[in-house]
């Protein structure tokens, strides 16, 4: 039996894994929330890998709200790579190898292709500057690890996301105002979870850094029109003037992953 701590379980892709254990009868789970294991708290994370033994840690916990890194980066860093520097100094203490999550984010969006997994992150906002923080940290620590880079993750019933506001905001009859201005690829909580249990039960993917987003790239804008007709709803969505601008993090305009 091949023992897996998940850590973040309470999110989007945490849940996203909890759904689909059933598929997996070799593995053996430990679910972790943030109440359970905060991994910014290094005794905590040092006492978890104490009280049992793991053979792959899937980091799911991270500080995700882009535009609250920007107003409270120490949080961020605290999480991000603090808390990712805990994680994976337990890995290495006890022979774990760690499966992080990393972000489109960690890129600055001035390329006209997709990013591939040898390009040069160069990130442009708070949160992607935290979480590029974390990725070093574990490349100048483990030698047996999975950075799994993703975009622009939604599920339909976990967490808060794109995908979920998107239909209240249409089932309330508001009118809607997305902006055109970014390209990603919408990625599906649920496709990431089956990535990441497979790349654990394949055992033969090499260690080091991975792409994993679904097929197709579009604009916020593309995006919410899907969702809408996705969802069988009625709802006029318009571009939002690219001058309106909501919040104050800059964005990468082009974050698609090859
Ligand atoms: N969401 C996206 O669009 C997106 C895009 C690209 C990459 N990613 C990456 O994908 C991964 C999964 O994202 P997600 O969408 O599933 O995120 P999420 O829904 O925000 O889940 C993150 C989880 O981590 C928990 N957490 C926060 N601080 C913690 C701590 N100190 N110790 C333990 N747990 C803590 C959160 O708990 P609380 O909610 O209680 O704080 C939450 O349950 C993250 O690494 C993220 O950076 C996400």
């Amino acid at each position: 039996m091949t023992s897996v701590l998940v850590t973040g379980a309470n999110g989007q892709l945490g849940r996203s894994i909890r759904d689909i254990v059933v598929n997996y009868p070799g593995l053996h789970f430990t679910f972790k929330d943030k109440s359970q294991l905060n991994i910014a708290n290094a005794n905590e994370v040092e006492k978890a890998f104490r009280s049992s033994i793991f053979d792959y840690c899937i980091n799911c916990a991270a500080y995700t709200n882009v535009e609250q890194a920007e107003t409270n980066p120490e949080l961020a860093y605290k999480i991000n790579a603090e808390g990712v520097k805990n994680l994976a100094l337990a890995c290495k203490e006890n022979r774990v190898v760690l499966v992080h999550i990393s972000t489109d984010y960690v890129f600055d969006g001035y390329k006209n292709e997709p990013y591939n997994v040898a390009d040069q992150p160069n990130p442009i906002n708070e949160y992607g500057r935290s979480k590029l923080k974390g990725e070093t940290i574990i490349q100048e620590t483990l030698k047996n690890f999975y950075i799994v880079r993703t975009s622009w993750l939604y599920h339909k019933n976990h967490g808060k996301n794109f995908y979920k506001r998107i239909i209240e905001k249409a089932k309330a009859g508001e009118s809607l105002r997305v902006t055109d201005a970014q390209k990603g690829c919408p990625t599906n909580a649920s496709n990431l979870a089956v990535y990441v249990l497979n790349l654990i039960v394949q055992n033969n993917i090499a260690y080091g850094v991975l792409h994993f987003t679904d097929n197709e790239a579009m604009t916020w804008f593309d995006f919410a029109k899907k969702i809408i007709r996705n969802e069988g709803l009625h709802c006029k969505v318009e571009v939002l003037d690219s001058k309106k601008r909501f919040g104050v993090a800059r964005r990468p305009s082009n974050s698609v992953l090859e």
